[in-house]
């Protein structure tokens, strides 16, 4: 029967079980009911992917489908997406939502579904050089990258509330952290953040003493936090060992936010903001971030309301399999080097330490519990 999820947690029946918990994650769930939905997700290891995951679950449910869940442990190595995405063809499924972990990696699954007229939707992700994507689903992607980069803005003090500048000329000494080059997002991400940066670049208030301004330089492969860490700590014993104050890192994505500034604790640059913590920005809303936010060690983070994007991808589910189209709102942002994909937009806010409250518990996105430290 149909997997039912509770408090956040996974509720499930015996099948969808193997499935949902990780074990036996390679296993087909026989079809039932009213067909069965192939819900590709990139990996377990970040927070937001697995509740993505079981609200979408939830709400294929809800409409009578089974859902073949499956989580790709980040692996392009092993192709094991591509057989993942692979098995839910050949096990019928009607239809396909994907969060890839290579936005170009699954060609000759996309082909094939697309021989057998399975829509595909793309989850946040884009799915990249292929025809065979019929739908994408996600955030306002450059806008993400503008509001970290004006949230580091805001806390080195160089931009006010508005966005608008204060007249402070610093300089201040930043970094620039970039997502994984094989995700659309991250080449989104890092554009609006460079074209809100560039002014100050330009001017010399802000300054890169690494002289890594380049995304290539600056990525950060599987948006790794342990990559992540490892480069914070080679820019810091590089270009701060002298003493240099380093004043804020751009980070795309709360992971890396967390590698980072566990570098930056080990460096002795100080446990707070307040005591000389760089202005530390993220996208997420990790809970693991949203406590360090509260330990005013990250500043802030991008809130991306995943309950609204896993309702769009529901939707348009359900827009296909009752033979219709589903809601569009852009259609000239996200070509995938074949095709302009039709695309439905959600809106971005950045939350710093005031807004926890508001934005994240009293929408009942999390407990105080759970983003409570200790
Ligand atoms: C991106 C996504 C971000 C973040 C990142 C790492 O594709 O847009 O919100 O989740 O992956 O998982």
């Amino acid at each position: 029967m149909n997997r039912r999820l509770a408090a956040g947690a996974a509720v499930v029946g015996t099948a969808a079980a193997l499935v949902l918990s990780g074990c036996g994650a390679d296993e087909e769930e026989a079809p039932s009911g009213a067909g069965t939905i192939g819900v590709a997700m990139p990996t377990e290891t970040s927070e937001r992917w697995i509740s993505d995951g079981q609200t979408l679950a939830a709400g294929l449910e809800e409409a009578g489908y089974d859902v073949d869940l499956r989580y790709a442990g980040d692996d392009t190595a092993g192709f094991k997406q591509a057989d993942q995405v692979q098995a839910m063809i050949d096990g019928g499924a009607e239809l396909l939502i994907i969060a890839a972990v290579d936005g170009a990696g699954l060609g000759d699954q996309l082909k094939a579904a697309a021989a057998q007229d399975i829509p595909v939707i793309a989850y946040d992700r884009l799915l990249l050089e292929s025809d065979g994507v019929d739908h994408y689903v996600t955030f306002d992607n450059y806008a993400v990258g503008v509001a970290q980069a004006t949230s580091l803005l805001q806390g080195i003090g160089v931009v006010d509330d508005d966005g608008e500048p204060t007249g402070d000329e610093g300089p201040y000494n930043i970094e620039l952290f970039a997502g994984s080059l094989d995700d659309n997002n991250a080449h989104m991400f890092w554009e609006g953040a460079m074209d809100t940066l560039a002014p100050y670049l330009e001017d010399g208030v802000v300054k890169v003493p690494s002289g890594q301004t380049e995304i290539v330089a600056a990525e950060t492969w599987r948006w790794s936090k342990d990559l992540a860490q490892d480069r914070m700590e080679s820019l810091l014993a590089q270009f701060y060992a002298d003493g240099t104050e380093l004043d804020g890192v751009l980070s795309p994505y709360d992971g890396v936010s967390r590698g980072a500034i566990t570098a930056l604790a080990l460096d002795g640059l100080g446990p707070k903001i307040a005591d000389g913590m760089p202005v530390v920005t993220g996208q997420d809303a990790e809970a693991a971030s949203v406590k360090l936010i509260r330990e005013k060690m990250q500043y802030s983070t991008v809130f991306k309301d995943t309950r609204l994007l896993a309702d769009a991808a529901v939707a348009a589910a359900l827009a296909y399999l009752e033979g219709g189209e589903p809601e569009v709102n852009d259609t000239e942002t996200y070509d995938n080097g074949v095709k302009m994909v039709p695309t439905y937009l959600l809106g971005v806010s950045t939350v710093n330490r005031g807004d926890i409250d508001e934005v994240l518990v009293d929408s009942g996105y999390y407990t105080d519990d759970e983003i409570t430290v200790g």
